[in-house]
């Protein structure tokens, strides 16, 4: 029976299964900089990590890995259509991304995202020893706080989201908003990447469900008090910095500028498919520079990795044919034999091949119309070893606040991004690097490990839970 001092739970494990070459499959620890943040201290606190392994009706024991206590999660079929699909990707994900997509509500979603919410509550009440710490994870989970709090009230509790938290104007829209709202008030600490999301929170808090509170503090009937407050996220800044300075990742780089023709310039995006990340702007926004003579195909090229994701859904659809269009059409009036306008790639890379794009790029191209943070942007900084490359980054997407010396874009304003394409393009070696250099301090500063650090010592540093 495992019982661990930490747990975290995120609608993901943080592991991929591998087939070996004699057809047997083993799991590896994601590349992802939330588990490189979090494996050595669940390593060193005889943590768990409860998540689902990301197919339907898994029935997967619970393992350890790297020193972490995994604990599988199964979601039927028809849960992983309505909770994961539906509630999560199609109710919460567009509401709470602006309305860039219209969200759909329905009532069966809503009593799957409850049940799934409640057997990862359950699962994290039987694992928690006694006076534990519990880390939840992001909107897939918002109900996770309460349940556990009502099984298990001698855990210290916290909560991050991880993408944007919307103003009360929107928020509102939801059926179920104060059951959500009330959900996170189950934790302790409720984590946001901004300051003003946590402010969104506190004002609805205090509108909706009545409870008083006092700057970034709500104070509950029961004495409870709950702190909102941001967080920032990071990245694995080492990890990466090392990455690209290996001999493969370098060697790589040169081949990939080789393999393109040597364009004088090569611009470069790397997004989940998804409708959030501003990709059909920014692509149009590049075709007319060349239609307007301001650029040739001779002179640049733009490398666009598209991951896919969520592929079920339908906007994830609608939106795939779009950009196929869109790219077919641009390349279609503009490529030249050997010369494209755009190298659009609908797959997933691994690290290793993102570092090298990362340090080819000469401009890179962050675009979304709203991002919680985009780990993309800071990844760029983190690869760029000789302080030059310029971003191109929307004043949208919460690494705006932090990347200042980015050229900032509206991505509604087509001109606007091809404005500060053109001018990233032409900028000064010496501008580049100025913006650069302060860019890369930033990311150095504050890496992954420190965000996890700030966030679980402000956890522990809360009043003890009553007994
Ligand atoms: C965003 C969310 C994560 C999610 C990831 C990938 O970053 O904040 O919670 O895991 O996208 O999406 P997926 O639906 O494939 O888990």
């Amino acid at each position: 029976m495992i019982s661990a001092d930490l747990v975290v739970l995120a609608n993901r494990l943080p592991v991929d299964q591998v087939t070996e070459a004699d057809g047997s499959t083993t799991w590896r620890t994601s590349p992802g900089g939330l588990v490189a943040a979090l494996e050595p201290v669940i390593r060193e606190q005889r943590g768990a990590w409860i998540g689902w392994p990301g197919n339907a009706d898994a029935d997967i024991d619970p393992f350890m890995l790297n020193g972490m206590q995994l604990v599988p999660i199964t979601l039927t079929a028809c849960e992983v259509e309505e909770f994961y699909e539906g509630f999560s990707n199609a109710s919460l994900w567009p509401l709470y991304h602006d309305l860039v997509a219209k969200p759909e509500f329905h009532r069966e979603w809503w009593d799957a995202y409850v049940r799934v919410n409640r057997r990862f509550a359950e699962r994290a009440a039987m694992i928690a020893s006694e006076g534990a710490t519990v880390w939840v994870h992001d909107y897939q989970l918002q109900l996770v706080p309460q349940m556990l709090r009502e099984m298990r009230p001698d855990l210290r509790i916290g909560f991050f989201l991880h993408i944007p938290f919307p103003p009360a104007e929107l928020f509102q829209q939801l059926p179920w908003r104060r059951q959500i709202l009330e959900g996170l008030l189950g934790a302790d600490l409720v984590g946001f990447q901004l300051s003003g999301a946590a402010a969104n929170f506190v004002r609805l808090v205090r509108q909706r469900v009545g409870h008083r509170t006092q700057r970034d503090m709500v104070h509950l009937p029961d004495g409870r008090a709950v702190r909102a407050a941001a967080f920032p996220i990071s990245i694995d800044t080492a990890g990466f910095t090392e990455l690209a300075a290996s001999p493969p990742v370098a060697a790589r780089a040169t081949e990939i500028r080789r393999m393109l023709g040597h364009p004088a310039k090569i611009f470069l995006g790397i997004d989940r498919l998804d409708y959030t990340k501003g990709i059909y702007p920014r692509l149009r926004a590049f075709a007319e520079l060349i239609t307007d003579g301001h650029l040739s195909t001779e002179d640049a090229v733009f490398v666009q990795v598209a991951t896919p994701s969520r592929e079920r859904v339908e906007q994830y659809r609608l939106l795939r044919d779009e950009v196929d269009r869109l790219v077919g059409r641009i390349n279609g009036d503009l490529g030249r034999i050997g010369r494209p306008a755009i190298s659009y790639l609908h797959s997933s890379y691994p690290r290793e091949e993102m570092a090298a794009l990362y340090r080819v790029a000469d401009v890179m191209v962050v675009t979304p119309f709203t991002d919680g943070m985009n780990l993309v942007a800071k990844e760029y900084v983190a690869c760029r070893l000789d302080d030059d490359g310029a971003l191109v980054l929307s004043e949208f997407a919460g690494a705006a606040q932090e990347l200042r010396q980015a050229w900032q874009v509206n991505p509604y304003d087509i001109d606007g991004i091809k404005a500060a394409l053109l001018d990233a393009y032409h900028a000064d070696p010496k501008e580049i690097t100025r913006r650069m250099r302060a860019m890369r301090r930033t990311v150095r500063e504050k890496d992954v490990d420190a965000w996890a650090a700030r966030f679980l010592d402000e956890l522990m540093g809360r009043p003890a839970p009553r007994p």
